[in-house]
């Protein structure tokens, strides 16, 4: 079916969800951005909490689909950021898509979900593998991916849930990349971020999915991308560094 409503991307202003937005104003969608600060790129957009149910409930009316990026995007104090961010403003985006009527749910995942497989150097890690979360963060994301199949089976909510790769958000971040064949084997560029999302809502027939989303390994497969070419069609195009910004290099010799 394609998709003619709005798609509402929370985390809008944010790494992944610039290249998101990028990719689908490209292919001419109705995108309505959700972050804390204003999001570049587009007209329509909310400034808010994503742990404020009323405006989350708000932003989500009748809606198509919704792709939740909104988070504290790595281990942080419990209480006072994974909490409020990955937990509660999960409920509330999945009860804002139940009472809003949206169609699909497409969640960020991590690749810490499979953190201690990975430190066992048992690869290539697949979804269908018992997760082992790092820690809170990826335990946050463990539960994202929970309640994501359990919308799906209680509400009939379309929910596809990504174990995204690593895509460097700062110079220290490229720099360990630099440093990392693993690294580099599971860098996810910018452009390949926004062509998988893109992938992930033109997807038809989707109950519920886990998926992997990585650019092509530059050494070894660390992560079975089989099944995001099935279920949603993707294909990486970049190997790392490709895609990587000039800025971000720039920014190393500060
Ligand atoms: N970049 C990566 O390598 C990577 C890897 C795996 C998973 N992820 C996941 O992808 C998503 C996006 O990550 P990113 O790298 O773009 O991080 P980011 O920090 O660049 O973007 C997150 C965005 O969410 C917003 N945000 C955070 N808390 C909020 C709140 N309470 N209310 C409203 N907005 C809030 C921030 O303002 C920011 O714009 C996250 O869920 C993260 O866990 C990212």
């Amino acid at each position: 079916m394609p998709v003619g409503g709005i798609i509402l991307i929370t985390g809008s202003a944010g790494r992944i969800g610039q290249a998101v937005v990028a990719e689908l104003k490209a292919r001419q969608y109705r995108l309505r951005g959700f972050d804390r600060v204003a999001t570049p790129g587009l007209a329509d957009f909310v400034v808010g909490d994503i742990a404020d149910a009323k405006v989350v409930r708000e932003s989500a009316v009748g809606v198509e689909m919704i792709i939740h990026l909104a988070a504290t995007p790595d281990d942080a104090d419990f209480m006072t950021e994974l909490l409020p961010n990955n937990i509660i403003g999960l409920y509330n985006i999945m009860e804002a898509a139940r009472l809003g009527g949206a169609r699909r749910m497409i969640l960020a995942s991590s690749g810490q979900v499979n953190w201690w497989q990975r430190m066992a150097e048992q690869w290539p890690v697949r979804v269908e593998d018992p997760p082992t979360p790092k820690y809170w963060y990826a335990a946050a994301k463990v539960f994202a991916e929970s309640i994501g199949r359990g919308y799906a089976e209680t509400h009939g909510l379309s929910v596809i849930a990504v174990r995204l790769g690593f895509c460097p958000r700062s110079p220290e971040h490229f720099l360990e990349v630099v440093n990392s064949e693993w690294a580099q084997d599971v860098y996810l560029s910018p452009g390949d971020a926004g062509r998988f999302f893109a992938c992930a809502v033109e997807a038809t027939d989707v109950r519920f999915a886990i998926l992997f989303a990585a650019s092509k390994h530059k050494h070894a497969i660390h992560l079975d991308l089989e099944p995001t070419r099935r279920v949603v069609g993707f294909e990486p195009q970049d190997t790392w560094p490709e895609g990587i910004e000039e800025t971000m290099l720039a920014g190393l010799s500060h």
